[in-house]
C-alpha cells in the first residue's frame, strides 16, 4: 500500500516508523517530512498546507490513504478536500477540527453539554478583555482562539502580566488571525495527563495515557513550548480516573460533536487537568499529540494500518488495541534559545552509534538530511525515546542515548518523567 504522511516533525516519524514495522505497508511519502524521515520514507517538498500541489501529488502517484497528521492543514480542510476528490484520508474533517482550531467553539461545546473545564470568557475586543482583567483574581490563564503551536497560552500572576498577554496576542497579533479572539479562563491547578483516542464518531478506544512537559526548564519552569519530553503511562491515571473521564469527558466529548454535525474520525486528544474538583478538559486536539505519539506508538502492539481503516471505515467496533506493558519516555534536544530564537545548520554527532541501544528510537523534529550527513534545523531537534520495565528505567535508557548525541547548543530537560 501507499501512504502519503501529510507534516514534518518527531510525531510524524513517529507514525512512519510505526507503519513500517506493519506488514501491510509498501511504500511511505511525506510532505515534507525531515532528516529522519527522509531514512524511511520519500520526502516530498510540498509544505503541510499545500492542499493543492498534495492532492495533485496523491492523485500522480496513486497513493492509496493520506494520513493528515498536523493540526493546520486539518483546520483547513486538507480531508474534505482529498476526499471530495475520491481520495482517502485519515483524520477530521474541517468542522470536526474546530475543536481544537477554535477553543471558544471547544468551550461553547464543553459549556451546552456540561462537560467539565474551567470557567472561561470570550473577547474580540481587546478593551473589554482588559476590563475584565481589571476585576478578576489571580493567576488567570489568556489563550488566542486559534491555532499558535501550543505558545498562545499565558498563565499570568497578576493584572499587569494577563494585560500584557492580550496586547501581544489581540494587537501585536503575535500568532496572527489566531489571536482575534481570546479566551480568558481559570486557572487550575493539578496533574495534567493526556489521553488520545481513535474514534470513528461511535466507537472509542482510548489509547494508553500519557503526559508531556511543556515548560522549557526543569521544574516546569519558563515559557510554554511545543513539548520538552513525554512519557506513559501517567502514574496518576488511575483505573478510577479512568473511569470518571471517559463517562464524563470522552463519551460526552464525542456524542456532541456528532449532534453538532461535527461528526469526529481520527485521533481526538484530550488535554487533561486532574484537579481537586475532579477531571477537567485543558484542551482538545484533532490530531495525535507531539511528543505524546513518540511514547504512545512505540506500546501499541496492533498493526496501526488496520486501525486506521476501522477509522474510516466506521467499523472501529470490531477492533481491540493491545498493548506493550512497558513503559516509554521521550526525551527532546532542542536547539539553544528554543522556544524564542534559535539559530540553525548545526550537524548532529552520535546518531549511528544509538542503533546498538536495545528499544530506543530517535525521532527527528527539526532536521535535514544532507547526504549522510543529519543537520538542526529547528527549535525541537530529536526526541529520544526509550522503553522500559518502569518509567524510570525508560528513562534512564533514554538519558542514556542522549548522551550519546550531540549538536552545537543541544539543550534538554533532565527532569523528564522525573516524580515530583
Ligand atoms: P493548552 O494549549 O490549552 O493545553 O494550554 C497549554 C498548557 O497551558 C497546558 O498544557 C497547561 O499546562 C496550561 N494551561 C492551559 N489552560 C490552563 C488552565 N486553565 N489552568 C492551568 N493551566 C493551564
Ligand atoms: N503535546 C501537545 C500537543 O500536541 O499539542
Amino acid at each position: 500500500m501507499k501512504i502519503l504522511v501529510v507534516g514534518g516533525g518527531g510525531r510524524e516519524h513517529a507514525i512512519i516508523w510505526k507503519l513500517k514495522q506493519g506488514k501491510r505497508t509498501a511504500k511511505v511519502f511525506c510532505a515534507p517530512g525531515n532528516g529522519g524521515i527522509a531514512s524511511l520514507a520519500t520526502c516530498i517538498d510540498y509544505k503541510a498546507t499545500d492542499i493543492e500541489n498534495i492532492i495533485k501529488f496523491a492523485k500522480n502517484e496513486g497513493i492509496d490513504l493520506t494520513i493528515v497528521a498536523q493540526d493546520d492543514p486539518l483546520a483547513l480542510g486538507m480531508v474534505d478536500a482529498l476526499e471530495k476528490e475520491g481520495l482517502r484520508a485519515f483524520g477530521p474533517n474541517k468542522a470536526a477540527a474546530q475543536i481544537e482550531a477554535s477553543k471558544s467553539f471547544a468551550k461553547g461545546l464543553m459549556k451546552k453539554n456540561a462537560i467539565p473545564t474551567a470557567a472561561y470568557e470570550v473577547f474580540d475586543d481587546a478593551k473589554a478583555a482588559k476590563a475584565y482583567l481589571a476585576g478578576c483574581t489571580f493567576p488567570i490563564v489568556v489563550k488566542a482562539d486559534g491555532l499558535a503551536l501550543g505558545k498562545g497560552v499565558f498563565i499570568c500572576d497578576n493584572a499587569a502580566e494577563a494585560v500584557k498577554a492580550v496586547e501581544n496576542i489581540m494587537v501585536a497579533k503575535a500568532f496572527g488571525k489566531a489571536g482575534d479572539r481570546i479566551i480568558v479562563e481559570e486557572f487550575l491547578s493539578g496533574h495534567e495527563v493526556s489521553v488520545l483516542v481513535f474514534t470513528d464518531g461511535k466507537t472509542v478506544l482510548p489509547m494508553e495515557s500519557s503526559q508531556d512537559h511543556k515548560r522549557v526548564f526543569d521544574f516546569d519552569q519558563g515559557p510554554n513550548t511545543g513539548g520538552m519530553g513525554a512519557f506513559s503511562p501517567s502514574p496518576y491515571y488511575t483505573a478510577e480516573v479512568e473511569k470518571e473521564t471517559i463517562d464524563k469527558i470522552i463519551m460526552p466529548t464525542v456524542r456532541a460533536m456528532a449532534l453538532e454535525d461535527c461528526l469526529f474520525k481520527g485521533v481526538l486528544y484530550f488535554g487533561l487537568m486532574l484537579t481537586k474538583k475532579g477531571v477537567k478538559v485543558l484542551e482538545y486536539n484533532a490530531r495525535f499529540g507531539d511528543p505524546e505519539t513518540q511514547v504512545i506508538l512505540p506500546r501499541l502492539k496492533n498493526e496501526l494500518l488496520d486501525v486506521m481503516d476501522a477509522v474510516i471505515d466506521g467499523r472501529l467496533d470490531q477492533i481491540q488495541l493491545e498493548w506493550d506493558s512497558r513503559a516509554a519516555v521521550c526525551v527532546i534536544m532542542a536547539s539553544a534559545g528554543y522556544p524564542g530564537q534559535y539559530q540553525k545548520g548545526f550537524e548532529v554527532m552520535g546518531l549511528d552509534t544509538i542503533a546498538m541501544l536495545e528499544d530506543v528510537m530517535v525521532f527527528h523534529a527539526g532536521t535535514q538530511r544532507e547526504g549522510e550527513q543529519i543537520f538542526t534545523s529547528g527549535g525541537r531537534v530529536l526526541g529520544v525515546t526509550a522503553l522500559g520495565d518502569t518509567l524510570r528505567l525508560a528513562a534512564d535508557k533514554a538519558y542514556t542515548a542522549v548522551q550519546r548525541l550531540s549538536f552545537e547548543g543541544a539543550y534538554f530537560r533532565k527532569d523528564i518523567a522525573m516524580e515530583r
